[in-house]
C-alpha cells in the first residue's frame, strides 16, 4: 500500500495503543494529517511524540477524547472543527474491554460503561461530524467489531439490557456492544447511500495486546492473555486493514461491509442483519445520546 495521502485528515480514536497507534503511524508515513484522539493527557502526549519520530511526520496532533463522556464527546467535536476545515476518514478504533469490572458501572450519562464507550459513544461522534464528512466527499467512516462474535452466533440486543439492568459481565457487555457496531454500520450504510460518504467494520482477530495493558488484572488472567498472545497477529499486521479500508481507490465506493485481516469481506450472525433491530436500535441509542 503505497498511497500519498498529503491532503487527507484522518481521525483515529484510542490512538495511544495498540492498533489504533499502529494505524496512526501508518498513515502519517503516507503523509496523511492524523488526529490521535485518546482520553489520557499524558498517554495522548507520550504516543504523539512516538508516532512523529516513527512516521517521520509533525502532521500528526492530539486532541483529548473520552469516548465514554457525551459532554467530551461535543467538546472534541468542536475544537476538531475550530481547527480543520474536512475530514476524510474516521476511524471509530477506541473500545473499552475492562476486565477488572465486576458489575455494573454507570458514567456520568447513565449508560453502562461499556456499551457507552463502544456504540453510544461511536453514534454521536459520527452525528457531530458528518456534516464534514459529507462536505468531504468522498470520505469513509471506519469502525471497529471483533472476531469473537463468531462464538456468540445468536447474541442479539437485548433491549432490556442495554444498560446492564438486567445482567452484567465484561465480556456479555462487550460482544453486545461489538454486535451494536456491526449492525451500525450497516444501518448507516444505508442512510448514507449517494452521499459519498462510506461506512465499513473491520472484524478484528486475535491482536496481541501488550504487558503493560494487562497490569490491572489478576494474574490468572493475564497468563491467559500471554496464552492467546502465542495465537495472535501484531497490532501492525491488523491496521494494515484499518489502512486499506482507509486508503484503497478499490474500496471508495464499497460501503456496508464486515472486512477481515485478509481486507476480505466476511458475514456476521444471521441476527445481525435484521433492519428492524437496526431501526430500533438506532432510535434508542441516539435518545441515549441526546441526538435530536
Ligand atoms: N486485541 C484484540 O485481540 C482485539 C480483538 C477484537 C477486537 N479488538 C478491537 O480492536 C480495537 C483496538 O484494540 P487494541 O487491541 O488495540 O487494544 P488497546 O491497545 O487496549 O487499545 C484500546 C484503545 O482504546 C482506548 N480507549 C478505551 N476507552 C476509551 C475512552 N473512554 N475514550 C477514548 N479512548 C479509549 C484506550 O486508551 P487508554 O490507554 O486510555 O485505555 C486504547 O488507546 C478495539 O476496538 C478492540 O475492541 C481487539
Amino acid at each position: 500500500m503505497n498511497y500519498n495521502l498529503e491532503n487527507k485528515t484522518i481521525i483515529v480514536t484510542g490512538a495511544n495503543s495498540g492498533i489504533g497507534k499502529a494505524a496512526v503511524i501508518q498513515l502519517a508515513s503516507l503523509g496523511a494529517t492524523v488526529i490521535m484522539a485518546c482520553r489520557s493527557m499524558e498517554r495522548g502526549q507520550k504516543a504523539l511524540e512516538e508516532v512523529r519520530g516513527l512516521s517521520k511526520s509533525e502532521n500528526v496532533v492530539f486532541i483529548q477524547l473520552d469516548m465514554s463522556s457525551l459532554a467530551s464527546i461535543r467538546k472534541f467535536a468542536e475544537e476538531f472543527k475550530t481547527k480543520h476545515n474536512r475530514l476524510d476518514v474516521l476511524i471509530h478504533n477506541a473500545a473499552n474491554f475492562d476486565h477488572s469490572l465486576k458489575k455494573t458501572s454507570l458514567t456520568e450519562d447513565n449508560i453502562e460503561k461499556i456499551f457507552a464507550t463502544n456504540h453510544v459513544g461511536i453514534v454521536l461522534l459520527t452525528q457531530l461530524l458528518l456534516d464534514l464528512l459529507k462536505q468531504s466527499a468522498p470520505s469513509r467512516i471506519i469502525t471497529v467489531a471483533s472476531k469473537g462474535l463468531t462464538l456468540f452466533p445468536s447474541l442479539d440486543i437485548e433491549f432490556d439490557n442495554l444498560n446492564g439492568e438486567r445482567k452484567f459481565s465484561t465480556e456479555h457487555a462487550y460482544y453486545h456492544s461489538k454486535l451494536s457496531q456491526v449492525m451500525f454500520t450497516y444501518d448507516l450504510a444505508e442512510q448514507l447511500k449517494n452521499t459519498g460518504v462510506t461506512v465499513n467494520c473491520v472484524r478484528v482477530t486475535n491482536v496481541a495486546i501488550p504487558d503493560e495493558r494487562l497490569t490491572h488484572l489478576p494474574v490468572w488472567q493475564r497468563s491467559l492473555y500471554k496464552l492467546k498472545r502465542k495465537m495472535s497477529i501484531t497490532p501492525e499486521r491488523q491496521a494494515e486493514t484499518y489502512v486499506y479500508l482507509a486508503t484503497a481507490p478499490e474500496v471508495e465506493k464499497i460501503s456496508g461491509g464486515y472486512w477481515d485481516e485478509n481486507n476480505k469481506q466476511v458475514n456476521s450472525s444471521k441476527n445481525s442483519y435484521n433492519k428492524a433491530t437496526w431501526h430500533k436500535l438506532r432510535e434508542v441509542t441516539e435518545k441515549m445520546a441526546g441526538i435530536k
